[in-house]
């Protein structure tokens, strides 16, 4: 067997502090602002938590100047990381740049993230400004972070599509200006590796101080090539690179932040770097966020999805059976993913049920914990087998609930082929009870139109899906509800053994998540 492509070296060797790799994770800002992956505030509080508990860097954790929300979430994640440096973004204005030095104030470790686009179509189309001007706002915007922090960090919005002899005039102006990294975003993505990795050298080569500051890729995925981008900026000379959990961003996304740091940790063979990313919590994380956002992760995704590490065809179990290292490149244990396999029943007590959630990649609050406790045994009860499935479902569906206004409580439906098909529905409203009838063209429409006179809106329903988490006609039903109105666009799951429960609960949770961007939007600036 080829020793290089071992998943366990026999020794590891020595770490050289200069091939430290910087994880900066941006899932609560550039996540964030993938249509219907809105988070509230207590959410985007759970996930900063796993993020520094995980050894990430630097948490990118919103957009101060955006909204009064994103702004008191910045604030509280500044308050709660224990270590990892907490980032407010700003454009290249002094209010921006206030509120963010405002929002990490009680940080332990804060930056303030300032950026401009630098490329001749940002200039001319996005801002409508000369080179000379957008030169002027960049020495203005690091100098006013400066006077607020030492820890700045400026982007050249749109790097990659910048005329060379710009870049390097701007990226040397905002390095005397203050600016501690230097951030070269693909943000369309559009670079190859190649040409990234030249990118990066050539800064390198031709701006005086470059190699003083720490230099970070930003790649998003448009042609799916984020990661090898990031890598290939790494393997240039850059120190620090930002991505997402699950790959969550803008359009395609942005580089995933599971893959970049499993390809660091698998492949050292060729890439001699290192990260701080505990990677057995990368499957706790990736549940999380896929939970919180509503956003499934794919079942073939890179190292967090279902299928990772199933192997399917005899010949692959033949093999693994006999080393797991004939099909497996790293183990399952080293992103999270537990080999143990507690089987559950409605006797399974609550030990047991915390030890299978750990397997399984969770691990909730207390009260978050209890809820899927109690959800779990009523499943139990009603249900044969509860398989993991089962158990993801029902916990997915508490987190995304975690901090609602509004609940199901009680629904009572009359279908069939007789009609009209009537939904009796009983909500919980700010701590209120509101029972209505209503009836529709189908149990699922009058369960919609119920939920519509309780809670009066004019979103459009854009997506209802359903999927059995499992085999058998006892499955649970899965239902995501994508939901839009005046451009907010917001996503809800629910979980239950009766499909026109978790439609209810599906619509609650995301007509709840619009009420909250409702709010959020009302004083919202231009987005990024
Ligand atoms: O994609 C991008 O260029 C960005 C910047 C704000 C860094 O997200
Ligand atoms: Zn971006």
């Amino acid at each position: 067997m080829n020793e290089t492509a071992s998943v366990a070296p026999a020794a590891a060797p020595a770490k050289n502090p200069k091939d430290r790799v910087l994880i900066f994770d941006t899932t609560l800002r550039d996540g964030e602002q993938c249509p219907g992956a809105t988070m509230t505030f207590e959410e985007k509080l759970q996930v900063a938590e796993v993020l520094d508990e995980m050894g990430v860097d630097i948490i990118e954790a919103g957009f101060p100047i955006a909204s009064d929300g994103d702004f008191e979430a910045v604030s509280e994640i500044a308050k709660l990381c224990k270590t990892s440096v907490v980032c407010g973004l700003a454009r290249a204005s002094f209010g921006d740049i206030d509120r963010a030095a405002d929002a990490i104030r009680h940080a332990k470790r804060g930056r303030i993230h300032t950026f401009i686009g630098t490329s001749p179509l940002h200039r001319q189309y996005q801002l409508n400004l000369t080179e000379e001007q957008v030169f002027e706002r960049v020495v203005a915007s690091v100098t006013r972070a400066r006077n607020a922090t030492d820890d700045v960090e400026w982007s050249a919005m749109d790097a990659t599509r910048t005329e060379h002899d710009y870049l390097c005039r701007v990226v040397e102006a905002a390095i005397k200006a203050g600016a501690t990294t230097i951030n070269v975003p693909d943000t369309v993505g559009y670079a190859t590796p190649e040409e990234y990795y030249d990118l990066i050298k050539m800064l390198l080569n031709r701006v005086p101080g470059m190699d003083r500051i720490v230099i970070s890729t930003h790649c998003h995925d448009d042609l799916g090539l984020a990661v090898a981008n990031s890598l290939a900026g790494v393997r240039a000379g850059a120190r620090q690179i930002e991505c997402t959990i699950n790959g969550l961003g803008e359009r395609a996304g942005n580089a995933a932040l599971e893959e970049v740091v499993m390809a660091i940790k698998t492949r050292g063979d060729i890439m001699p770097f290192h990260t701080a990313v505990k990677s057995p919590m990368l499957l706790q994380a990736s549940k999380l966020v896929s939970a919180v956002t509503n956003f499934p992760v794919q079942y073939n995704k890179a190292i967090v999805g279902r299928n990772a590490f199933a192997h399917e065809s005899g010949i692959h179990q033949d093999g693994v059976m006999k080393h797991s290292e004939t099909y497996e490149i790293m183990t399952p244990e080293s992103v999270g993913v537990a080999k143990n396999s507690l089987v559950m029943g409605k006797h399974s007590g609550r030990a047991a049920f915390r030890a299978k959630l750990k397997d399984l990649g969770y691990e909730p609050g207390e009260n978050a914990f209890e809820d899927a406790f109690t959800r779990f045994k009523a499943l139990a009860d009603r249900k044969k087998h509860v398989y993991d499935e089962d158990i993801e479902a029902l916990v997915d569906e508490g987190l995304a609930h975690l901090g609602s206004r509004m609940t199901v409580k009680e629904l009572y439906v009359v279908a069939g082929t007789r009609g009209p098909q009537t939904a009796t529905l009983t909500m919980e409203i700010d701590g209120v009870l509101k029972t209505v009838e209503a009836t529709g063209n189908g149990p699922v429409d009058a369960t919609f139109n119920a939920i519509r006179q309780l809670v009066p809106h004019d979103a459009v329903l854009e997506l209802y899906q359903v999927h059995a988490v499992t085999e058998g006609t006892d499955a649970q039903a899965e239902v995501s509800v994508r939901l839009a109105e005046k451009g907010r666009v917001v996503t809800g799951r629910g979980a239950d053994t009766d499909t026109l429960v978790s439609s209810a609960r599906a619509y609650v949770a995301a007509l709840d998540k619009l009420m909250v961007k409702r709010q959020k939007t009302a004083h919202a600036q231009p987005a990024v």
